[in-house]
Formats: C-alpha cells, structure tokens, sequence
C-alpha cells in the first residue's frame, strides 16, 4: 500500500468505483504468470483467458497499475517519437506499421468497452497536434507529411478549437479517450474466474525459467513478507519498469510526468490537444459525475533529478491559468514514463529466453502501447502480430541515429554512482530535518537518508538504490525517495513503490 504521503491521487483514481482483489497466500500453477497489473498486464491477461488459458495477475500495489492510473488517458495515433523521427530512422514501412499499432490498439480498448459494458466515457474525439509558434510551422508540416505517408487521415489546419492562438495544427480525426481507472477496472473485473485470478499485493522477487518457470512472490511490500511460488509455463513482465538482470534497463530513460485537472466552465470542445513545447504539454476535457474537468499534462523531467517538483504542479497551474483562465485546480497528480532509447518501445522475448517476454518503454503513448503489448504477447499469431514483434523486438539493434542519446541517457548512471557519494550532505544534523522533509545527513562518518514524519518521528535508511547502487534523493511534492539512474522509488517508510529495484531501502537504527 502507498503511504499516507504519498496521496496525489489521480482524477480517475478519486472517481472510480474501487476493485479490490485478494494477496497470495499460497502456492499455484497457472499457464501464464503476468507481473504487474497495468494496461498491459490486464490486457494481456484477458486476451489469454479467453485463448482458454488460466492466467495469474501478480501486482505488488493495487490493481490498475501504478502509471496506468496516473496516465491522462489520450488514446491516440498521434506518437511521440513522431512520424518524421520515426521514418527517417526505421524506414516508411516501420512508420506505416506504428500507425497501424497505434490503431489497432484503439480498436481493441473500444472493442473492449463494448463488449464487456464498461462504463468508462469512452469517446470519439478528433487529437491536435499545435503550435503557437510561427517558428515551429517547418517541423509541424513535415510531421504532417510523414503522419499522412504512414497512413493516417491527417488535416493541416489554421483554426485550432482552443481558447487561445495557435498558428496551426495537424487534425488527427477519429481518436480516443476514456477514465482510465474504469476502464482498467472493467478488465480486472472479467478476468477472475475459470482459473484465472488477479492478486493485489503480492511482490514478485524473482523468476527462474525453467520446465516449469518459477515466480518467487513475496505476499506483502514488507522486507519480512512469507514467500510463496507461483509455477507456470511462461511469464510475463508488465511492471513498466523491466528487471535489472535482462540488462534492458541500460536501453530506457525514467522520466516523471505532472498532471492536474480542474472543474472547466469554459467551452474548450471534447478532443486531445498535444503542443510542440520542449516539455510538451497536453490537454483534455474529461466528463465525470456531470462536471467537465479540463486535465492538463506536462512538464517531464528525468526521475530524481530536479529538487522541487512542486515547481512542475505550479508551472502547468500558471499554463492553465494563461490559456484557459482562472479556476481552482482539484486534483495533481505525476507519473512514470518510460523512454526508450530508440523511440519505440520493446516489445517480445527478453533476449536469450523462451518463456519469459515484456512490454516496457511506451513514453507518454503508454495507454495505446501498453494495450498493443498485451495484444502482442498474448497473441503473437494474429495477424501481423509476426512484423510487429519484429519491430519492437527487445533484441532489435537500435538505428545509428540514436546512439549518441543512448549513451548520454547512460552517462547518468557512472555520473551519479560516484558524484552522489563525492558531495556534501544536505545536512549535519538531523535537527536540520523539519516536518515532512526528507535529506541526506552525515551521521558519524556514514551518509543517511533520512525523513521526519508529521508527528516528529524520524525514519531512517541507507541511501544506497538496492538497483545497481546509485544514492536516491528526496521528492518533496510526492514525499517519496527517488534514484537518479534508473527511477527506482520508495515511500517515506522505505518500501518499494516502483522498480527497477526489487526491493525496498535498508533501514538504520539513529
Ligand atoms: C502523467 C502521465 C500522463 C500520461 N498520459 C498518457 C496518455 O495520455 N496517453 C497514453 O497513451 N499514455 C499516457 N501515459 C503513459 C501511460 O500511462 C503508461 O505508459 C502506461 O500506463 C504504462 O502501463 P503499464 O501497464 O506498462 O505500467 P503500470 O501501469 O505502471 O503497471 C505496472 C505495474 O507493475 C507493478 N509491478 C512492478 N514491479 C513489480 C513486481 N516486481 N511484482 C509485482 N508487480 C510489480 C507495479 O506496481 C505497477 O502497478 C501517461 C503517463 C503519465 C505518468
Ligand atoms: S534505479 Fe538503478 S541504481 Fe537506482
């Protein structure tokens, strides 16, 4: 469970009916284990229950999944890595085959919610892809070109339905949006059953492939938790973070990712707006319980990286507040998002083994990805399916073009191992610790991670990311303790709350 400080619920999180779903308590077989219970966990595991398989959801929180119910749910063809990247670095028939995934993905969540009845406000929305900018016109237009190339019914557009000026935008007509965490419930709901389960709670430490595979899970967040074992013919990862041992890590860049979302009086339409911004920003209206909420996202930064990230809640606020006017903000929220180095996401077998395969990687196209992911994994012989691992195969040599990002994505990693260590504390004492902070002190020659809690008690732990070592730093918004290298997470109790790392920190004694 997260803690108490770590309450910056989502707008679908706060407005969804609730699942709850059992821990492991003992030890099962199933056909396939998925770990993690995000979109693409419950996708996959849907898709496979109804192949006839039995299936086990193992998710170490709640289901719905961590990012997943933190996403703003734009379901679209409209990628990041955009169309323009994308063909000049994998090829025209690689930009044709992401457009086609992007679409199919939509096609299946709408498939989705009506045969299974989800109530989830699922809608039909034309997406803009903006500029305010003149300078921006150029790349706006190529993208245009190379969106229509890959197949997409593209317009190049003047008037933008926005309550401000743009100099123009890319119409993509026939997109998507829902309530995240409705829909996410609604497949969570339809996969109990006929020997498939979803387990909340329920942490996997490890898998050993073998004949059967075996998927060590410890029953509860806490160091102490019993183990039990889940045996299965082939496991999937979902965990949008991937394990450290299959080395893909190295490949993917953590970035946070803010949302808000405030009640709308004004007449912005139903549909996805995303601008050309270095961060962009993105934008929707989503119907709930009667009220219009316009929900704006943005402002990304590398996971454990930037101090405040309140200023990121406050930048997006002030945006709102310049574009659509006044009005009280009543919920913020951040996120996980994943950057592959290349710009597509891996999708298939991890590299060397047969039964265990991920999806992972998504960046901010997680909902639509993360749904061709299960689709994918649980149905590699459907049509196409055989191309589409191919391209996102996790095995893939990236394209030349990328290859400088990849290695300063990785120059964080020796960066931070040793300059964490090298400076100076954030403090002496811990009488420098107030009230809901977190710090490195140094206590007796020993560097400590240490935060006092609301009624004055400390809690300390090693600052070292049970990862691969490097030293976390705290978030003040989301009181929470974050690494710099790869984004692993832990609450103000030290326990685990997103990977890579496996486990939580180790706790000191003051
Ligand atoms: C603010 C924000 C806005 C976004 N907006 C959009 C958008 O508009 N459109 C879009 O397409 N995408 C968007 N995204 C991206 C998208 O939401 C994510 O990429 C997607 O939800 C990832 O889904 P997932 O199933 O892979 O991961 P998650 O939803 O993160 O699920 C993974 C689950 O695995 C569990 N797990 C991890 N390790 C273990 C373990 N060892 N044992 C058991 N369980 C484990 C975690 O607890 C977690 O619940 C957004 C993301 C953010 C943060
Ligand atoms: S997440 Fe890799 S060292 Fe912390």
């Amino acid at each position: 469970m997260l803690s108490a400080e770590l309450e910056h619920r989502s707008l679908w999180q706060e407005t969804a009916s609730g699942v709850s779903c059992p821990r492991l308590e003992r030890g099962l077989h199933v056909d396939v284990a998925i770990v993690g219970g995000g979109i693409t966990g419950l996708t996959a595991a849907l898709l496979l229950k109804r192949t006839g398989l039995r299936v086990a959801v193992l998710e170490a929180h709640t289901v719905g999944g961590e990012n997943s119910l933190r996403t703003t749910a734009h379901l679209t063809e409209a990628v990041d890595a955009r169309y323009a990247t994308i063909e000049k670095d994998f090829g025209p028939t690689a930009a044709k085959e992401v457009a086609y995934s992007s679409h199919a993905a939509i096609t299946r969540i709408r498939a989705f919610v009506r045969e299974l009845k989800i109530d989830c406000v699922y809608r039909t929305v034309p997406g803009f892809l903006y500029t305010e900018r003149e300078d921006d016109l150029r790349a706006l237009h190529l993208e245009y070109e190379a969106a229509a190339r890959a197949g997409i019914h593209v317009d190049m557009v003047r008037e933008v339905p926005l309550p401000f000026r743009c100099a123009a935008a890319v119409r993509f007509p026939d997109q998507a949006q829902v309530h995240a965490g409705r829909y996410l419930e609604g497949l969570a709901h339809a996969i109990s059953g006929d020997g498939c389960h979803v387990f909340e709670r329920t942490l996997v430490r490890d898998v050993d492939e073998g004949e059967p595979c075996t998927v060590h899970v410890a029953t509860g967040l806490d160091e102490g938790a019993p183990e039990q074992r889940v045996t299965c013919d082939r496991v999937i990862f979902a965990t949008s973070a991937p394990p450290t041992r299959f080395a893909l890590h190295t490949k993917l860049a953590h970035y946070r990712s803010y949302a808000i979302a405030r009640v709308e009086s004004g007449d912005v339409p139903l549909a996805l707006f995303w601008d050309m911004d270095d961060p962009y920003h993105y934008t929707r209206i989503a119907e709930i319980f009667g009220k219009r909420y316009l929900v704006i996202g943005g402002e990304d930064h590398k996971t454990g990286q930037k101090g405040d990230a309140e200023d990121c809640w406050t930048r997006l606020e002030e945006y709102a507040r310049v574009r659509f006017g006044v009005a009280p903000v009543t919920h913020r929220w951040s996120g996980q998002i994943l950057e592959p180095v290349d710009g597509l996401p891996y999708i298939g077998k991890i590299p060397g083994k047969e039964k265990l395969s991920i999806g992972v990687g998504y960046s901010g196209n997680g909902m639509t990805f993360g749904t061709l992911a299960g689709m994918l994994l649980a149905e590699p012989d459907a049509p196409r399916a055989r191309e589409l691992l191919q391209l996102y195969a996790p095995s893939r040599v990236k394209p030349v073009a990328s290859a400088k990002d990849f290695v300063a994505e990785n120059v964080d990693f020796p960066a931070h191992f040793v300059g964490d260590r090298l400076r100076a504390p954030d403090a002496r004492s811990v009488e420098e610790v107030e009230r809901g902070e977190g710090k490195i002190v140094k206590l007796g020659g020993e560097r400590l991670a240490v935060y006092r809690d609301d009624a004055g008690a400390l809690h300390a732990f090693s600052p070292v990311c049970p990862h691969l070592g490097c030293h976390v730093a705290f978030n003040n918004a989301e009181r929470s303790w974050d690494c710099p290298c790869h984004g692993s997470r832990f609450d103000t109790e030290g326990r685990l709350l997103h990977g890579p790392a496996a486990r939580g920190l180790t706790a000191k004694k003051i």
